[in-house]
Order: structure tokens, then sequence, then C-alpha cells
């Protein structure tokens, strides 16, 4: 790759970090945050996500999106918290990066302490723990979403299990994005699980 090629693409990976980051943190302030800017088609995949995020007949549920990097996945993620936020404007939302361990944390403490959950300010406080005691408890309709749910080890290994953190309540829904379908499968039901196949990469722009 030429030189010019590294920096644009770096470029672009700093925009993208900086869009997701103002992104999640203006859900947390609970303003309208900034339409998803350029996104364009999924019609089918927004509409096959939200029947299965928020069922009208059953429980709410957890859903992954699975595919390749730079399908699309967290646009789509992004899209569906926009709209979430449009047609359930008392629903709580989280966005929680789940690259690695540290930004996971720094996200979830972040996130218990502007919800001012009893404990969050305590250094030693788990505040995986505490967001997953709170959405599992009387929290009203939320919706939470894992962008980026790659690591395996992270979510199923011996000493982290991220995936006994992830809260369950019939009120709430969880959506992951994840490079891998073997995660995929493992975080969601088979029939709950969303494939972007590489070749939308083109398509979906
Ligand atoms: N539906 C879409 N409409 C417009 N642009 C899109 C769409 N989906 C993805 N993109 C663009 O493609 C790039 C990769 O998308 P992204 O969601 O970050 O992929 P992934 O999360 O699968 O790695 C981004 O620059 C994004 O803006
Ligand atoms: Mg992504």
């Amino acid at each position: 790759m030429s030189t010019f090629a590294t920096e644009l693409r770096e470029f672009e990976c700093a925009a993208r970090e900086s869009e997701l980051r103002n992104f999640s943190l203006s859900y947390l302030k609970s303003i309208p945050f900034a339409p998803n800017k350029g996104f364009g088609g999924r019609e089918r995949e927004l509409t096959q996500l939200e029947e299965l995020l928020f069922p009208k007949e059953s429980e709410a549920d957890r859903v992954a999106i699975s595919g390749l990097d730079g399908v699309g996945k967290t646009r789509l993620a992004m899209q569906i918290v926009h709209r979430t936020e449009k047609a359930q404007p008392e629903s709580s939302i989280f966005w929680i990066p789940a690259k690695d361990t540290e930004t996971l944390e720094r996200k979830y403490t972040q996130i218990v302490r502007k919800l001012k959950l009893p404990g969050s300010e305590d250094p030693e406080a788990d505040a995986k723990k505490l967001l997953q005691n709170h959405l599992c408890g009387d929290a009203g309709q939320w919706l939470l979403v894992y962008d980026n749910a790659d690591d395996e080890a992270m979510w199923f290994g011996e000493t982290t299990r991220l995936k006994d953190y992830v809260p369950y309540n019939k009120a709430g829904s969880v959506l992951f994005t994840t490079r891998f379908e073997q995660i995929a499968l493992k975080l969601a039901m088979p029939d709950h699980v969303v494939k972007l196949p590489t070749e939308d990469k083109v398509m979906a722009r």
C-alpha cells in the first residue's frame, strides 16, 4: 500500500473512531444524536433486525449482526439505534464498544456513573455487574449494543466471560456486531443472526 493510501486509511479510521465516540456520548446525554450521515439502503435488514429485537408477540431478544470487516455492521447498528431513539423515545439506549477489554470497561464505568447507580463511584466497583443488575431490574425498555464482539476469549474465556454479564430482561433487547459467525451463533440463536455478505460492501452504498 502506498504511503498516501496508508495515511488515508489511518485518517478514515480516526474519523470513524471519533464519529463513534461522539455517537456514544450523545445518547448518554439523552439528546437526539446526529443522524447516521450518509446511511443508505439496508431496508430489509433494518426490518428484520427490528422484528427480532422488538417482537410484538413475545419478549425482547438477543440479536447479532455478523460479517467481514468493513461490510457495514456498525453503521447498520447505528441506524437501528437512531430509529429506536425516534420510535421509542422513552427507551434507554446503551452503546458499548467491545473491541478490547480496556475500552469496554471504560465505557461501562462511564455508563454506570452517568446513571448514578449506587456504588458506581467506588473505584473497586464492578461496573459490568452494576449495569447488569440495573438492566435486569425495573429499568423500563432498553436497547444495549455491543459493537465489535470479535474476541472470543473475552466473551467465553475462563477468566473474563463477558457473556455472563449480558443482562436479560423481557423489556431489554441486545444487539451484537461481530466479524465472526461462530461468535454470533454463541451470542444469539441461529435464527437471530443477521449475516451481511461480503458483496454487500459495495451494494449498501
Ligand atoms: N448502509 C450504508 N450506507 C452508507 N455507507 C455505509 C453503509 N454501510 C457501511 N457504510 C460505510 O462503509 C464503511 C464501513 O462500514 P462499517 O459499518 O464501519 O463496517 P463494519 O462495522 O462492518 O466494519 C464506513 O465508512 C461506512 O460509512
Ligand atoms: Mg464495525
